[in-house]
């Protein structure tokens, strides 16, 4: 079965600096090289979803620049239905200036620019792709009021929700998203909307439980190299982290979202989607870029039967 993912978000352009080290301020540096790429965490979701095998739609503005083609195109090259793909004239489309240090840790500016004009209305509009999909997903580089909508209009239509509530924001508030089915932050972006410490595990479940006391259904907690926590009312799973030697950690949090909602609307089942998620981040942590680190299926797959493998 191949599910049907919606992506309620923001689409830009990585401009991605491989550099020895940040420059201090007022000196220039030469750094070794530079790859231009397409992300922002709604695309980078989709094109993860759509790269398994789901069939993915995309809700998101452009703008009316030179990127804005590439972004299209990238989309459709992908699999992934643009109708709701909106170009917003005098804006430039979002940008993403990235610089990779040598351990494969990054720093990120985005400029949001279209994205920051994706409304409720756009979402009403996009009311029959949304309406019919298994799982829609939103994060936070789009306007919160709209985040909001979408989260309360899915609810009426019956489906179900996840939430990257990334980058964070101190003006997301829980009770805004009460009918939630998914919520997946870090630790940072859980003890920010909690008001809790997030320093050990067992303040990670207490803030991830107290969200749910306030009505989301499920916390997921994404702790990088020490692998995800899935926390409900009752139950605490933890999910595993593979080791890997990182090349380049940019979107490895979105592969982890974008394998989770395919592999959740393809088998129902939480905690085997979890368990694959972590490991199709993880391939994407060995490779440069950000989608072009993300793996096909075909590849996945043979990732994983190597992995099996040295596990014996
Ligand atoms: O999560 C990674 C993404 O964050 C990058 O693709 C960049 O565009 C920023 O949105
Ligand atoms: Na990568």
């Amino acid at each position: 079965k191949t599910g049907r993912i919606a992506v309620v978000g923001s689409n830009m352009v990585d401009l991605v600096t491989y550099t020895n080290r940040m420059p201090a301020p007022g000196e220039t540096l030469e750094a070794p090289s530079f790859e231009m790429g397409c992300g922002g965490k709604g695309a980078n979701q989709a094109v993860a979803a759509a790269l398994l095998g789901s069939t993915v739609g995309m809700v998101t503005k452009v703008g009316d620049d030179m990127f804005a083609d590439n972004t299209i195109r990238n989309f459709r090259d992908h699999g992934v239905d643009t109708t709701h793909v909106v170009k917003v004239a005098g804006m430039t489309s979002g940008v993403a200036p990235i610089f990779v240090e040598p351990s494969g840790e990054n720093s990120i500016l985005i400029v949001k620019g279209a994205n920051a004009t994706l409304s409720p209305a756009d979402v009403d509009a996009a009311e029959d792709m949304l309406s019919q999909a298994d799982l829609i997903l939103m994060q936070l580089e789009i306007p919160l009021e709209t985040v909001r909508h979408t989260v309360r209009r899915a609810a009426q239509w019956g489906v179900r929700t996840i939430l990257n509530p990334a980058p964070a924001s101190p003006d997301l508030r829980v009770e805004d998203l009460r009918d939630l089915s998914f919520l997946v932050p870090n630790e940072s972006e859980l003890a920010l909307l909690s008001g809790m410490p997030t320093d050990s595990e067992d303040q990670i479940t207490s803030a991830a439980r107290s969200l749910i006391a306030k009505g989301i259904g499920n916390v997921i907690v994404t702790l990088g190299g020490r692998g995800a926590r899935w926390i409900t009312a009752e139950r605490l799973v933890p999910v595993p982290a593979l080791t890997v030697s990182p090349v380049d950690t940019t979107g490895a949090g979105d592969a982890f979202i974008g394998a989770f909602a395919h592999f959740l609307a393809a088998t129902g089942e939480t905690e085997t989607a979890l368990n694959k998620a972590a490991r199709y981040a993880a391939l994407s942590v060995t490779r440069r870029g950000t989608q072009k680190s993300y793996a096909t299926a075909e590849e996945f797959d043979s990732f994983c039967a190597t992995q099996t493998a040295s596990a014996d």
